[in-house]
This record gives structure tokens, sequence and C-alpha cells, in this order.
């Protein structure tokens, strides 16, 4: 079925292609038929299920921000079987993002190319719409940025603007420092940001706080951040972002990042080596290129408690967080574990 819709679907510009899923997927959430335990991509099983920073996760797989910018298909992504979603990025005020076209495919690599920069309709409507679907039966993380026409030095304002704004609702806070898309953003990946940031976000809220972080950081400096934000307050790291190594495929333009396939192996690779650090004092959050369960597995292995994905979605369609799942419980029975939280950490 899904193939049907991708062939008219990939006809279409990107962007647009996007507009009108979720233009449909809004829709869809309005019929109580979608209802999350009514259809069979929801995977219930004991053995995916996991507390993680007083969050109750039904199952690993989650939605990674920009594909529900303005939170609007939360419902939906549930009932296609996500875990968790992640909505934003959000920023203070709505804003229209950079120039178009800003969207592309890269069909053979089956990845993505985009330098959207925060387009979202801003904190104010997109509380809106979360508090007409929150509490809901699977976490929602609010992932929060600063707009563009906001200098460096004021950034942090921004961010704990949106903390505070957000302090009633979703269930967890990432902090979005490493979108390649709004001009000096990575800038903001060094120590001396990202620990005023989360001793003064703590300050703001009870809700875990997570780092998201970009592939393209060495090892070295991903490991400094990320132990500065745990020691600040963070409860964890997300990683990572997309790239801006236009190396990872063969016509890329020289904008934006880079998601999926083509990303699989930066991300794994930087993943792993923050794992090494981070596991046992942190929870980690693997993100970039995962699209089978195989794939989500061994990041799990290499201490991931949850996986997120966005780019598998388009090119595999509504199934792909079932799939996933119904993988990762054959790979748990074969490995004789009784709850996925068992694996956390196994390979590292
Ligand atoms: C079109 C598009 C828009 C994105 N927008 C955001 C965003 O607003 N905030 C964010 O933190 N990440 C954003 N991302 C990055 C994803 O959340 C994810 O980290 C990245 O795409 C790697 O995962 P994937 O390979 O499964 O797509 C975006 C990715 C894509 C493809």
């Amino acid at each position: 079925m899904y193939n049907i819709f991708k062939k008219l679907l990939f006809k279409l510009e990107a962007e647009t292609a996007h507009n009108i899923a979720i233009f449909f997927m809004k829709f869809l959430s309005e019929f109580p038929k979608l209802n999350l335990h009514s259809i069979d991509h929801f995977v219930l099983n004991k053995k995916l299920q996991q507390n993680i920073n007083g969050i109750k996760f039904i199952n690993p797989v989650g939605m990674s921000a920009g594909f529900d910018k303005n939170a609007e298909v939360v419902k939906a992504l549930a009932s296609f079987g996500f875990g968790f979603t992640e909505v934003g990025t959000i920023t203070p005020h709505g804003q229209s993002g950079n120039s178009k076209p800003r969207m592309f495919r890269h069909i053979d690599e089956r990845s993505l190319q985009n330098s959207l920069g925060f387009n979202n309709r801003g904190s104010r409507v997109i509380k809106k719409n979360l508090q007409n679907v929150y509490p809901f039966s699977t976490p929602i993380g609010i992932n929060v940025g600063k707009n563009a026409n906001v200098p460096g030095e004021f950034a942090i304002d921004d961010y704990l603007n949106m903390v505070e704004y957000f302090a009633n609702l979703g269930d967890y806070i990432s902090m979005n420092i490493s979108s390649p898309n709004t001009k000096n953003l990575r800038d903001l990946q060094n120590s001396d940001f990202v620990s005023e940031l989360f001793a003064r976000a703590k300050e703001l809220t009870k809700k875990p706080m997570f780092l998201k972080i970009s592939p393209d950081l060495s090892p070295d400096e991903a490991i400094k951040i990320s132990l500065k934000a745990i020691e600040s307050g963070a409860s964890g790291i997300i990683a990572t972002n997309t790239t801006n190594d236009y190396n990872v495929v063969s016509n890329a333009m020289h904008l934006g990042g880079i998601s999926g396939i083509a990303l699989k192996e930066k991300s794994f690779t930087l993943f792993k080596e923050v794992a090494k650090e981070i596991y046992g004092k942190g929870t980690l959050i693997s993100v970039g290129g995962i699209d089978s369960g195989e794939e989500a597995y061994k990041r799990i292995k290499h201490g991931a408690s949850l996986v997120q994905l966005y780019t598998a979605f388009i090119y595999k369609g509504y199934h792909v967080a079932r799939d996933i799942n119904l993988e990762l419980l054959d790979l748990l029975e074969k490995d004789g574990y009784e709850n996925i939280s068992e694996a956390v950490g196994k390979d590292l």
C-alpha cells in the first residue's frame, strides 16, 4: 500500500509531499478508528517496555524531531506504532525558515537533504496544539531552538523561555543546538554555553532534558560537551542530528544537512564514542540512518535506551516503527532477553 502512496508522493517536490502527508495524517487523526489500541501497528509487548528517567515508554522507537514540527500529528504517529514523538524544533516566535526549495531526496542512497531552518508556527500556536492532546498515551518530547534573528549572545534566553513556556506540557525537553540550518547555531556547542544552559534550565523545569548533538563534532568535542551537559543537569544525549559532510552522498548540494542511510555510519561512529563515556552517567538516544530492527538493536546494544528515526519513515513508510519493533522482539528472543533494557549497552 505504501508503495502506491510513495510513487505518487515522490513525483512531488519533497517539501510539498511532506505537507500533503501531514495534511492526511491530521485528517486521519480525527478518525476514532485510529485509536492507539484499535489497529495493529502498535506493538504491545512487555519486552519492549521501559521506564526511563521516570517516563514510561511502551516501545523504544520514536519519531525524531523535524517531522511533526508543529505538534499536529502526534496521534497519527502513535497509531503508526511509534513509542514516542519528539515535536519541533519549536522557536519562541513563528518563522518561515530558509528560502525554498530546501528539501531534497537522494533516492539511490535512501537519504534526504534539508535546509529548512526551523520553520514552525511558534511557541504560542504549538502550545495550543499540544494542549489538545496532552497528556497523551505515548511520551512527547519538546525539541526547542532559537529564532534565526536572535544573535548568539541572546540565544540562551530563547532556550530558557521555551523551557519555562512548556513547563507543564510534554514529557521531556530536547535542546537543539546542532542544526546546520540556522546560522552560527552550532557555535553554541561549547562547554560554557551547555553548562549555563542546563544549570539555568533545571531551575525552570522538573522534566528530563536532553542535549541533541551534531555528527560533525569530533569524538573529543562530543564527549566533552556531553559530559558537561550531564554534569550541569541534562538527563542524557541524543546523537545525532543531520550532517553537513557532503561527501556522504554522490550528488550533494552544498546546503543544509543530510539524513538517512548516508548518515548511518557517521552517526553510529560518533554515537559509539559518546556512549563509551556517557553510558551509566546519562540516558542515550541514538538517531541517524536507523531503518531496521537490526540497526536499532545494534544501537541499543551499544548503549541506546531509545532510538529515533525520520528518513526511514519516508522511504519505508508508515509500517516502519511496527516492523522495527517486531524485529526487535525476534532479536530479544534469540538472545534470551526478557526485556529490552537487558540488551542496552551489552556490546559496549
Ligand atoms: C526534513 C528534516 C527536518 C528536520 N528538522 C529537524 C528539527 O527541526 N530539529 C531537529 O532537532 N532535528 C531535525 N531533523 C533531524 C532529525 O531529527 C534526525 O536527527 C536526522 O534526520 C537523522 O535521523 P534519520 O537519518 O533517521 O532521518 C530533521 C531532519 C529532516 C530530514
